[in-house]
């Protein structure tokens, strides 16, 4: 019997994904480094060093920077993403997101987020949707980022469900992964994501109908 759902929330509660995205391509262009949108899919779900690292690598810099000069990098764009959040408001959550929420709710599902942004706590305010959630794990609480599914497993204990009684929804390979390593069934928003159990184009067609549908032909 599904039990709970277990949302992201930077690319699939709100569009986060993008303002992360600038943030990243602003302080990587004053060190010379280039990367597009392509590249930037493999910094959806990594935590904010190990996306610096990434970067760094990706424009041939590697270990070229010290510990504390890479700190005050990945400092500069969250400056610079915290600032880009000022624009968030409650019209921020994207389509159909508000209506599953309900959904879930009325059916007495439990509802959890695991986010490995330590801003989550922030955006769901401005978002006006905290209440929304009945667990919520960040990256301060856990050790190991996505793809490591420590995250869902987390959320999974806080709701007090087994993974194999819960759903997880994610945007970014690494999330997938990180749902499917935790013995949940995994839906993947957006292309690529291939190895979701359910992948769907857009936050418009998650509806309960379709999670519970998607929930009944893996119970068969
Ligand atoms: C994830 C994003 O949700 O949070 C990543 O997909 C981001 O792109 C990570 O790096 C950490 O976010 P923050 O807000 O702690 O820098
Ligand atoms: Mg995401």
């Amino acid at each position: 019997m599904l039990k709970a759902v277990i949302f992201d929330l930077d690319g699939v509660i709100t569009d986060t994904a993008h303002l992360h995205f600038l943030a990243w391509r602003s302080v990587a262009q004053e060190m010379g480094i280039t990367f597009d949108e392509a590249f930037n899919e493999q910094l959806k779900g990594i935590s904010r060093m190990d996306s610096l690292l990434r970067i760094l690598r990706h424009g041939g810099k590697e270990g070229m920077f010290s510990d504390k000069q890479c700190l005050a990098l990945a400092s500069k764009k969250n400056e610079r993403y915290v600032q880009s959040l000022a624009s968030l408001t409650q019209q921020s959550v994207l389509p159909g997101i508000g209506k599953v929420l309900a959904e879930i709710r009325a059916a007495n599902v439990k509802i959890g987020l695991a986010s490995v942004s330590l801003n989550a706590p922030k955006i769901l305010h401005a978002l006006g949707i905290h209440q929304a959630f009945d667990y919520c794990v960040d990256a301060s609480r856990i050790v190991c980022s996505k793809p490591d599914p420590e995250i869902f497993l987390t959320a999974c204990a806080g709701l007090h469900v087994h993974p194999e009684q819960a759903i997880g929804i994610e945007d970014a390979v690494a999330g997938v992964e990180a749902i499917n390593a935790a013995g949940m069934l995994s839906v993947g928003i957006g292309a690529d994501l291939k190895h979701a159990g359910l992948q769907l184009h857009s936050t418009r067609e998650l509806t309960w109908k379709c999670l519970t549908d998607f929930w009944a032909s893996r119970s068969e």
